[in-house]
């Protein structure tokens, strides 16, 4: 592992404007000093077509799974959408873990956490239940407990994106001391 743990983070939404983005690029911000996130793209991925799975892989396909495969842990940020997860991040999902030319399955043994933003009352939290049944069925450790949901999002962010809710940012702080301890505890199985 780096002298920073590193961590690939997915964003659910493919919206410019996201809100979750805002809260990923945010939470990368406070980390820094903790832990190195940095986004990887999903919008580029086709969708998850078995008959895909032979040579030539599509490069999108690789190129995702390789950015996961080098990180010591995987972020989730997402909406909620119809009370469920949205379709690219569960396409992303069926993706990362299918075995490649590379290797086994990218997000194999990757510590998780999740989060989510919302302008409505929920704050995402019945994709993020969803959510964690499917990361439980590929046997990840996902940071336990309540992770961070954000209700009311256009509330919580200033001009510039950084959180200005008190609230908001302690709970992501929180959340971030116990990833950064639950990747020491639990990760450790990343490629160099
Ligand atoms: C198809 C669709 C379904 C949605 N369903 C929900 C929902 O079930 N729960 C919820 O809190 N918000 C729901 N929303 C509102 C989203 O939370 C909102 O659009 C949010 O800003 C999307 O996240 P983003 O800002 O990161 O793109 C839905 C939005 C769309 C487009």
């Amino acid at each position: 592992m780096a002298d920073r743990p590193t961590v690939a983070a997915l964003c659910g939404s493919l919206r410019r404007e996201s809100w979750n983005r805002t809260l990923l690029s945010a939470t990368a911000a406070l980390a820094a000093p903790r832990l190195a996130i940095t986004e990887v793209p999903i919008r580029d991925l086709p969708h998850f077509d078995e008959d895909l799975e032979r040579d030539p892989w599509p490069p999108e396909v690789l190129a995702v799974g390789e950015a996961v495969r080098r990180a010591d842990a995987v972020m989730i940020v997402t909406p909620e959408y119809n009370a469920g997860i949205p379709g690219p991040l569960k396409n992303a999902i069926d993706w990362l873990s299918r075995a490649t030319p590379a290797g086994g399955a990218p997000i194999a043994g990757k510590p998780v956490a999740i989060l989510g933003a919302s302008p409505g009352m929920l704050g995402t939290a019945r994709a993020q239940s969803q959510l964690r049944l499917i990361l439980q069925n590929l046997q990840l450790p996902v940071l336990p407990g309540p992770n961070v949901f954000v209700s009311n999002a256009p509330s919580r962010f200033g001009a510039d994106g950084s959180i200005t809710d008190e609230a908001t940012r302690a709970m992501v702080e929180t959340m971030l001391d116990r990833f950064v301890a639950w990747i020491a505890q639990v990760g450790g199985e990343a490629a160099a």
